[in-house]
């Protein structure tokens, strides 16, 4: 993979490989739960926040793929679908409610494809290319920058914009975010001007590239390292402008990759202090249950199948975890941000669709997967500066599906989980240890307690959220909130739970699976007792003394 040995990575993979079946590699933090001889138990210290949960990390994704921006987010303005300027009014006013603090576009893989130029201008002169990697279909260029930018003031979010390192410039890529965030009359400020706008946008995020080992160019770890370089120090602060620029990352546990760019991350000091030339390193991981050619089916699966998801989304914490630990060892003081960009369940497409389009239905199991990532990333928070769900319309894990023939929307599980965690964002991470009666029990070489846990202190509102997964298919959890530390003066749970571990949202029943008022909390002498119902996800709310 890389022509050096990379002598960090090469140690920890060889101390994981080396672990024993049923132990913890040392420094693997996954999800993990203590033995206790009484009632389950979730401990909870109010008055030890943590770092800052970065808003960032309930970021969000959307790729010229499928039915995500066209059809999706976009249906142009003469759509019979209520829109501005093309943009459809109802995704709008749903993903607002989320308060989605960033969207990545135009890709993933398209990113390396994409010629920013190509999407700009009247639409009718814009030049048709192949989007080769999904479907095969021709693109017409019809949303590119005013309409991405667009959709990020209407979103009231914040502009992931990912440029092409793979097939593009590095004149290209200094030109797009000059053309974006430049104020004066340079060349790109004005051609920008012709093309409607005045103001320049504000772009906090940049992407160099993306999968760089992949589909972004099949590169080796140190050439691509040499090309982050060069193509970050082109994507220039224009203005006020501060850009966080992110290196195409590591796919999954590709440790020799993360080390390869921090390595040339290194010794380049920016004058304004920040880590350079790149800010930050991106992660890719997605959960399924089976290979490549058959990732298993979103509705039609076993309880193995489900405690098999449910333990690989519980990978994600360890990948954080081990990619955090080479990058500590290069930069202590934690200047570079990982950025785990693509997350979530990828599973066979529906039948009769396009297997290019990635579109898949989404379960109460996709809205644990959903809950698991976000305890981990709580957990991980002094590192990851940014994560983002893949994607968020009708393409792999999304938010909402959309009808293709009457256009009818629909709010997925994994939606509410969003939402029920929103106040995490910004808030400090307070430590939650599970305790459980029962022995732990290993699924996929890991082990698995049935219950996942996280919290956050928002100090200014004195108030604290518990996150809690009941991850058992079939059975009730009932488990004691042992608060420590402050005065608990009130709290509302609200829970997420479905018929079946299968159970999912249509247009004809969108409500099958939608967050609703948990009632069966009791007062306790530790804190709260809470039954959770089988396979369901709940936040507690919790007001505290002054
Ligand atoms: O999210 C779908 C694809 O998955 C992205 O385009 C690519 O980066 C990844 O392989």
């Amino acid at each position: 993979m890389t022509d050096s040995v990379p002598t960090l990575a090469a140690d920890l993979t060889s101390a994981l490989t080396a672990t024993t079946p049923g132990s913890r590699a040392s420094g693997s933090t996954g999800p993990s739960a203590a033995r206790t001889d009484g009632p389950a138990r979730v401990v909870i210290d109010l008055d030890l926040p943590g770092a800052t949960i970065s808003r960032h990390l309930y970021g969000h994704f959307a790729e010229h793929l499928g039915r995500c921006i066209y059809g999706g987010f976009y249906v142009g303005e003469d759509s019979e679908i209520p829109n501005t300027r093309g943009i459809r009014d109802d995704v709008v006013e749903a993903l607002r409610a989320l308060h989605i603090p960033n969207l990545r576009w135009p890709g993933g893989c398209f990113a390396d494809d994409y010629h920013w130029r190509d999407g700009i201008g009247p639409r009718e002169d814009r030049p048709r290319m192949v989007n080769s990697h999904w479907g095969d279909i021709v693109e017409d260029n019809s949303f590119g920058t005013h309409e991405f930018m667009d959709l990020v003031e209407l979103l009231g979010t914040e502009a992931y914009v990912n440029g092409n390192v793979g097939s593009g410039t590095v004149a290209e890529m200094s030109d797009w975010i000059e053309y974006l965030t430049r104020a004066d009359d340079s060349p790109m400020a004005s051609l920008r001007r012709e093309n409607g706008r005045d103001e320049p946008w504000t772009v906090p995020f940049f992407g160099i590239g993306n999968e760089a080992w992949g589909c972004g160019g099949n590169m080796r770890a140190e050439d691509y390292a040499a090309l982050a370089r060069q193509y970050a120090t082109y994507v220039r602060d224009h203005g006020g402008n501060r850009v966080t620029r992110i290196a195409a990352g590591a796919n999954v546990d590709d440790y020799a990759w993360t080390e390869a760019l921090m390595r040339a991350a290194t010794n380049l000091e920016r004058r304004d202090g920040a880590a350079g030339p790149y800010q930050a390193i991106s992660l890719h991981y997605y959960t399924m249950t089976g290979p490549w050619e058959d990732k298993g089916d979103a509705t039609d699966f076993s309880d193995e199948e489900w405690y098999l998801t449910l333990s690989r989304a519980a990978r994600a914490e360890e990948l954080v975890a081990r990619h955090a630990t080479v990058m500590d060892h290069y930069d202590p003081h934690k200047k570079v941000g990982l950025v785990f960009d693509e997350w979530g369940t990828w599973w066979n497409v529906e039948p009769g669709t396009n297997p290019g389009f990635l579109y898949q239905q989404n379960t109460v199991r996709d809205a644990l997967v959903a809950g698991i990532h976000f305890d981990g990333f709580h957990r991980h928070a002094d590192r990851l500066l940014m994560a983002n769900i893949a994607q968020t319309v009708n393409v792999l894990q999304a938010m909402i599906l959309t009808d293709p023939e009457s256009g009818a929307l629909v709010l997925t599980p994994t939606y509410h989980v969003f939402a029920m965690n929103a106040a995490h964002q910004d808030a400090r991470a307070l430590a939650a240890h599970v305790l459980l009666p029962e022995e732990v029990t290993e699924v996929d070489g890991r082990p698995l307690p049935r219950v996942s846990a996280s919290a956050s202190l928002r100090e200014e509102e004195d108030a604290a959220l518990v996150s809690l997964s009941n991850l058992d298919a079939s059975a009730p959890r009932t488990l004691v909130l042992d608060l420590r530390g402050r005065e608990v003066t009130g709290h509302e749970a609200t829970v997420l739970t479905g018929a079946s571990t299968a159970a999912h949202n249509t247009p004809e029943q969108p409500d099958a699976v939608a967050p609703a008022p948990l009632t069966d909390v009791r007062e306790h002498e530790r804190g709260l007792e809470i039954t959770l119902p089988p396979h369901s996800f709940a936040t507690v709310r919790l007001q505290l003394g002054e």
